[in-house]
């Protein structure tokens, strides 16, 4: 199967899986995207540590620009989990969330993974469209449904429906 070109990020940027020294970087980059819901910085540090596998860093001249931070859920082989993901705001609407989510892919711990899961907030359209735009990208489907309905929250929060992308057919060329 083909994909079509995406936007192409003017800048060059340097991508490699997470580390542990990334940790506090990571947190930093969170709370520049004014977006994402901080966790703490410990949650970080145990991502870049134990999840570093499946956690991407993007650089530009040396600088933290864009990241995600993911997992295989357990009982998913094939499905690699999106928990954040976040571009700087001077980097957004250039397509780096694009190629962040197609190097994550590259990924080898997650050469086997044909499905891309995350729960996108109602209220959170640059999300929304990333995943389409990913679906789109491989000419496969992006399956929306209720996940974490507002009542399963502690406190006000919209609804995180959940995004599945795919079957994405490994080994196809991917746009970078
Ligand atoms: C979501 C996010 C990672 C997307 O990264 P990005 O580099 O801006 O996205 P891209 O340039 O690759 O664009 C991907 C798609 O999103 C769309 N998009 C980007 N910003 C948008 C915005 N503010 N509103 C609506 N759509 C937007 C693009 O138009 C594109 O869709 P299209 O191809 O259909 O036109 C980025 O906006 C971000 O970091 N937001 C804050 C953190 C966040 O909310 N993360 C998601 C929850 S985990």
């Amino acid at each position: 199967m083909t994909v079509d070109n995406p936007t192409a990020s003017p800048v060059s940027v340097h991508f490699r899986a997470a580390q542990s020294h990334d940790g506090a970087a990571l947190w930093r980059l969170a709370q520049a995207t004014g977006t994402l819901e901080v966790n703490s910085a410990y949650f970080y540090l145990l991502f870049a540590t134990d999840f570093a596998r499946t956690c991407l860093i993007a650089e530009h001249e040396g600088r933290l620009v864009g990241m995600l931070i993911g997992y295989q859920p357990p009982n998913e082989p094939r499905t690699a989990f999106v928990w954040q993901v976040g571009v700087l705001p001077e980097h957004q609407g250039q397509g780096l969330g694009l190629r962040l989510l197609q190097h994550w892919l590259d990924l080898p711990a997650l050469s086997a993974c044909e499905f891309v899961t995350a729960t996108v907030a109602d209220d959170n359209p640059a999300s929304q469209a990333l995943f389409r735009r990913l679906a789109r990208s491989h000419g496969v489907a992006c399956e929306e449904r209720p996940h974490f309905t507002a009542d399963m929250f502690p406190h006000e929060h919209p609804p995180e429906p959940l995004f599945r992308v795919g079957p994405i057919p490994r080994g196809a060329l991917m746009p970078h």
